[in-house]
């Protein structure tokens, strides 16, 4: 497909991952549909979004009109059929392989042109697996965005077993054209980045499990010795994730191996229920 801005995008869930990706595309000049049964979803996730394009125009990055122009090209609804006429659709909903998989099915069904691309933001499920849901593998693909998904510059392409080249291709111009950098990965469990990731943070809570260094001193130590922009612990807390975090180390434990397992401490951390920031999570907040 020849990848251009006059491509109409549709992101199917639009919790904050999906609709900070939406916003992504229209900060980047696309024409953006979305689509999440939760209208609630919807009206927070475009108040997060204005509160966001805000901050940019208080720093001078965008003005009053440009904020304008980017809500004006993100059309959101609960209807299912915005994606019918879409020429991407970049799906973003929880990391289930059997909801992903019945959706992709929906998808194949609803989507009508013939060459649109069906992507993933799965972070670590098979792209193959999920691809199999449809009757075009070949254009299926993980297209992987990080979080704070507007400032983070990578997006990972995930070439599953039946992805055609083309398709690569294709995801990696849309990736550049929204401003991204893209690179490749094979399909496999974490893809490369969470792969590097989940084995930091695994071993930083082995680290703390041991008594080797405290939550404070591990996270201290990857920002001061490894330059890391935030600590392994505290970017879980920041993301609200650690119950995903398990969600995802489980699988990746049981592809890869013992080294994903997560110990038995943060398991609780989640079964009490803190999951990060908002409820408390390797930290206290007030
Ligand atoms: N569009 C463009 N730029 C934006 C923006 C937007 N919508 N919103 C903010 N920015 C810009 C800001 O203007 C600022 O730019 P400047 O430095 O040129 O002024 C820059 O982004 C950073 O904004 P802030 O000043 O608010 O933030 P900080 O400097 O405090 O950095 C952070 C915050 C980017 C979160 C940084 O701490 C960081 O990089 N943390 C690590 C994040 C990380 O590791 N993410 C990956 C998580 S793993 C993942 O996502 C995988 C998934 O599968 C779980």
């Amino acid at each position: 497909m020849k990848i251009s801005k006059n491509l109409r995008i549709c992101v199917v869930g639009l919790g904050k991952v999906g609709m900070s990706i939406a916003q992504t595309f229209a900060q980047a000049g696309f024409s953006v549909l979305g689509v999440d049964v939760s209208e609630d979803n919807i009206e927070q996730g475009l108040e997060a979004v204005a509160k966001n394009l805000d901050f940019l125009v208080g720093r001078g990055k965008i003005d009053a009109a440009e904020k304008a122009a980017i809500l004006a090209r993100m059309d959101m609804d609960t209807d299912f059929n915005f994606v019918c006429d879409a020429d991407v659709i970049v799906e973003a909903v929880f990391e289930d392989m059997k909801l992903k998989k019945k959706l992709f099915a929906q998808l194949d069904e609803a989507v009508e042109r013939a060459d649109a691309l069906l992507l993933t933001n799965t972070s670590s499920l098979s792209v193959s697996e999920i691809a199999s849901a449809t009757g075009r593998p070949g254009q299926v693909a993980g297209m992987h965005f990080f979080n704070p998904v507007p400032v983070m510059k990578l997006v990972e392409v995930v070439k599953g077993t039946l992805t055609s080249d083309e398709t690569v291709e294709s995801v990696k111009q849309l990736a550049i054209l929204s401003g991204k950098k893209p690179i490749v990965s094979a399909d496999s469990p974490g893809f490369i980045v969470n792969r590097m990731l989940n084995a930091l943070v695994v071993e930083a809570t082995r680290i703390v499990q041991e008594g080797v260094g405290t939550v404070e001193d591990v996270d201290t130590g990857a920002k001061l010795g490894l330059g890391h922009p935030m600590g392994p612990l505290e970017l879980f807390d920041y993301l609200n994730a650690i119950h995903l975090l398990e969600h995802v180390t489980d699988y990746m434990s049981q592809e890869l191996g013992d080294r994903f397992r997560l110990p038995v401490w943060v398991k609780n951390l989640v079964r009490a229920g803190r999951t990060g920031r908002k409820t408390g999570g390797f930290y206290t907040y007030d």
